[in-house]
C-alpha cells in the first residue's frame, strides 16, 4: 500500500485540476440535449482543459483512445465516445479528468437526456447520485473506508438497485488511480482509516436488474450484464481535519 499524504502546494494543484474540471462538466452537462454527437461532447473536453492549461489522465492510459468516457444506457462506465446522436430518454454518463501541474482530478456524472422514459430511470439517477453525497458526508480524519462503502451499499441495496463489485473508487494524486481502494459495498467501521491531506475518489456504479457486467469486444465499454441500465456518479474529494472538501464540484466559472 502506497497512501499519499499531499502538503499545501499539493492541494493547491489539487484544487485547481479539480475546479478546470468541474468547470468542464458542467459545461459538457450543459450540452447534453437530443441530437448532439459524443464525438463533440469529447473534443469540447480535450479543448476546454486544454486551454486552462491542463492535460489529459484518460489519452492514452493503458491505450485508452479518447478523453472522456461516455456511457449511455447500459452502459456502465468506460465507453469510448461514439460518432452517436444524443436521443431524448437516453442515460448519460460522462466520466472525465484532467492533470494540472503534475496532479490529477476524475469525476463523473450521469444526466437523463431530453425526458426521462421510465420514473425507475429518474429513480436509478437520484439514487445514485445520493449514495455518492451520503459516502462524502461520513468523511473525516479518521474514518473509515468500510464505512464509506457500507453507506453507498445500504442506501442503494434498500432502493432495490444493484453495485458491480469489479469496480471501486480509489486514491488519487500524482497518480489517477493510487491507494487506498474505495470499494462501494463493505461493512461499517472496517478497513483503513482516512487522515487529513488523503485525497480519494469515490464513485458509486448502480444499475437496475443485476451486479453482473460484461466487458464488450472492444475491450473498454463495461455494460450491465442484462442490459438493465446503469449511472455513475464520481467526486475527488479532500479529506480534511474536520470533515472533506469536494474538489470537483461541477458549477460555471466564477469571475
Ligand atoms: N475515471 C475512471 C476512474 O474513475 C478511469 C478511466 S480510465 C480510462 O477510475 F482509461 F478509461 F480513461
Ligand atoms: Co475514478
Amino acid at each position: 500500500m502506497n497512501i499519499t499524504i499531499k502538503n499545501e502546494d499539493e492541494i493547491e494543484l489539487m484544487k485547481v485540476a479539480g475546479k478546470v474540471l468541474g468547470e468542464a462538466l458542467y459545461h459538457l452537462k450543459e450540452m447534453i440535449k437530443p441530437g448532439i454527437n459524443c464525438l463533440e461532447l469529447d473534443s469540447f473536453f480535450k479543448t476546454f482543459i486544454e486551454k486552462n492549461n491542463c492535460q489529459s489522465n484518460f489519452k492514452n492510459y493503458y491505450g485508452y483512445p479518447a478523453y472522456t468516457c461516455i456511457s449511455v444506457n447500459e452502459q456502465l462506465i468506460h465507453a469510448i465516445p461514439r460518432n452517436y446522436l444524443l436521443r431524448s430518454g437516453d442515460i448519460v454518463s460522462i466520466d472525465a479528468g484532467c492533470i494540472y501541474k503534475g496532479y490529477n482530478a476524475d469525476a463523473a456524472f450521469t444526466k437523463i437526456c431530453g425526458d426521462s422514459k421510465d420514473p425507475e430511470h429518474t429513480k436509478l439517477v437520484e439514487v445514485t447520485e445520493k449514495s455518492l453525497y451520503l459516502a462524502i458526508e461520513k468523511i473525516s480524519d479518521g474514518v473509515r473506508i468500510g464505512t464509506l462503502s457500507s453507506t453507498i451499499q445500504k442506501y442503494v441495496q434498500g432502493e432495490g438497485f444493484y453495485l458491480p463489485v469489479e469496480f471501486s473508487g480509489h486514491g488519487i494524486g500524482k497518480q489517477m488511480h493510487e491507494d487506498p481502494l474505495v470499494p462501494n459495498t463493505g461493512s461499517d467501521n472496517t478497513g483503513m482509516r482516512l487522515k487529513e491531506g488523503m485525497t480519494i475518489c469515490i464513485e458509486p456504479m448502480v444499475q437496475i436488474g443485476t451486479a453482473k457486467i460484461k466487458i464488450l469486444d472492444d475491450k473498454w465499454t463495461v455494460v450491465s450484464k442484462d442490459s438493465s441500465m446503469a449511472a455513475h456518479f464520481e467526486h475527488t474529494i479532500l479529506v480534511t481535519k474536520k470533515g472533506y472538501e469536494i474538489l470537483t464540484t461541477i458549477k460555471p466559472m466564477e469571475d
